[in-house]
């Protein structure tokens, strides 16, 4: 029987540059945290250059292309600006999330659906400079099969409704939204769609999510690098990678 192939991680390392921001110095390194990471069993490095440049900055990008030796995914808002510094910078990937200035993260997933007609020109652009382009979508039946019509690769889910329901100690909501994720999987996978998920993901979520043989990629940031501070970043990142196999594996165990 063909075996399920590990899933994927994708370190963020954002917040190690709202923390460097914070006194404006070069202190720490994103692009020193990225090779770390990556040292610690990362397969990928996910930043975030926001149109505020809060955190990650026109040279983190451009250093993390020159520098780190593993596919690098561009995140970002469909904006011109952006299309041109990405295609500029040729990363492996770029994922297109929704972004509000006044918001503290991205709040929910981007509204392909009502957005088509500014997206579709932008995921072309991307697509013929070689990018490999992924939406960032709530598990919702309308924004998959937008997402599939507007022939983009991939899709991220966006699992921060259902860690944050969990974190609550909700239940039923915690319920409800996981199987909207389970649901939303499976039918991006009968469109054809290559299956990521993030935001919001711990050691547990992770390792649940990790069960689900289509997802293939989870982009995890602000957590491995709130338990850097307490374990460093290179332990956390071996400890998440050893959640998602653990995750992987029960789920061939159950199968
Ligand atoms: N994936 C996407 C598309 C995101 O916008 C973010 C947050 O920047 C993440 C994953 C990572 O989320 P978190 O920092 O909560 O792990």
């Amino acid at each position: 029987m063909p075996q399920t192939p590990p899933i994927r991680l994708g370190v963020n390392i954002d917040h190690v540059a709202t923390v460097r921001n914070a006194r404006g110095g070069r202190h720490p390194d994103p692009v020193l945290a990225a090779k770390i990471a990556i040292e610690a069993g990362a397969d990928g490095i996910t930043a975030h250059l926001r149109e505020d440049r809060r955190h990650i900055r026109d040279d983190d990008m451009a250093r993390l292309k020159a520098e780190i030796d593993k596919p690098l995914n561009f995140e970002m808002a469909a904006t011109e600006e952006m299309v041109a510094i990405a295609l500029r910078t040729k990363p492996h990937a770029a994922c297109l999330v929704p972004e509000r200035r006044a918001e503290v993260t991205t709040e929910g997933g981007l509204d392909v659906a009502g957005q088509r007609n500014v997206l579709a020109p932008r995921v072309a652009k991307l697509r013929d400079g070689g990018i490999r382009v992924s939406l960032f979508i709530d598990a919702d039946p309308h924004q998959i099969e937008a997402a599939s019509s507007l022939r983009a690769p991939v899709i991220e889910i966006h699992t921060g409704a259902w860690c944050n329901a969990l974190a609550d100690g909700d239940s039923a909501r915690s319920a409800a939204e996981w199987d909207r994720i389970r649901t939303g999987v499976e039918m991006a996978r009968r469109h054809g769609l290559e299956v990521h998920a993030g935001h919001g993901l711990n050691y547990q979520t992770a390792e649940t999510i990790a069960a689900l043989t289509d997802v293939v990629e989870l982009n995890i940031g602000h957590f491995l690098v709130g338990e850097a501070i307490f374990e460093g970043l290179g332990a956390a990142v071996r400890k998440m990678r050893a959640a998602m196999d653990r995750g992987r594996s029960s789920s061939g165990a159950r199968s």
